[in-house]
């Protein structure tokens, strides 16, 4: 297949939760590379260990399968083993809001297949911990990445939807691609804004579609019911593979196309 010249294609997987989500990247991603030949993967690996936090040998399972990039949020510190690379490993990213001081980066340049993609983690602060304004955080970084960068894409991972479609028009022009991570549900608003962004509030979860937002069912019932303190644990079972496609002209930084992604396990749907 050939690749045009002028235009990046990426490829955005969400959360992958534990095993159950490394399974379905293992079974989805060839798939999904000979259909649509994105030269980049951008991948949320902040539920990647048994749905909490991410080790250096998932982040390098991911690397070895052609994900170029990793993109954190609220559970980037649950794994403890993260504090032993995250400060050497330049193609992952955690949330750019948190506190100063902070181990790792909150924005970095991911190369793949001679294209070059500005990467940007911001964290929202509504039902989330209170942490630094991420649309001030936005405005420092992308006005320092596009002296360089035409192309930068932002994972913000947030719970607000109002939030997230925020910061989609906040940074519609300044950004390529504006995607939400967090709730794990894929939501059904792609577009083009205006100014040349593609926004997607979430691009939905990898893992389990027969627990609660990748966790095993009954634990997250529990909870509910009786407000008592509960062990959640990765669910198994089939299942769902949410991820979106972006294309952008690579000499202005707009993008010309959005496309959601989503295929069940067994069923091999794909929209
Ligand atoms: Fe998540
Ligand atoms: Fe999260």
């Amino acid at each position: 297949m050939e690749w045009r010249r002028d235009i990046i294609k990426l490829l955005f997987i969400g959360d992958i939760v534990g095993s159950t989500g490394r399974k379905a990247v293992r079974e989805s991603l060839p798939r999904l590379k000979s259909k649509y030949n994105p030269h980049i993967i951008i991948a949320n690996g902040e539920n990647a260990a048994s749905g909490r936090g991410i080790t250096e040998k998932i982040a390098k399972e991911f690397f070895d399968q052609g994900i170029h990039g990793l993109t954190m949020g609220n559970h980037t510190w649950d794994n403890k083993e993260i504090f032993d690379f995250i400060d050497r490993e330049p193609r992952m990213v955690r949330p750019a809001n948190f506190p100063p001081g902070t181990p790792g980066i909150g924005h970095t340049v991911i190369k793949g297949n001679g294209k070059e993609l500005a990467v940007v983690n911001l964290m929202g602060r509504t039902f989330l911990p209170a942490i630094d304004d991420p649309f001030r955080a936005a405005d420092d970084i992308i006005a320092e990445l596009s002296k360089k960068h035409k192309c930068i894409m932002v994972d913000f991972h947030a719970e607000a939807t109002s939030e997230k479609i925020a910061m989609g028009w906040y940074l519609d022009g300044r950004a390529s691609f504006v995607v939400g991570t967090h709730t794990h549900v894929q939501s059904n608003d792609d577009i083009i804004l205006p100014q040349g962004t593609a926004y997607l509030t979430d691009s939905g979860m990898v893992g389990s579609r027969e627990g609660v937002l990748g966790m095993e069912r009954s634990a997250v019932i529990r909870k509910f019911t009786t407000q008592l303190p509960v062990r959640f644990q990765v669910c198994e079972g089939k299942w769902h593979f949410h991820a979106v496609f972006v294309e952008i002209d690579e000499a202005t930084g707009k993008a010309k196309k959005i496309e959601k992604i989503r295929m069940l396990e067994d069923e091999w749907f794909m929209e």
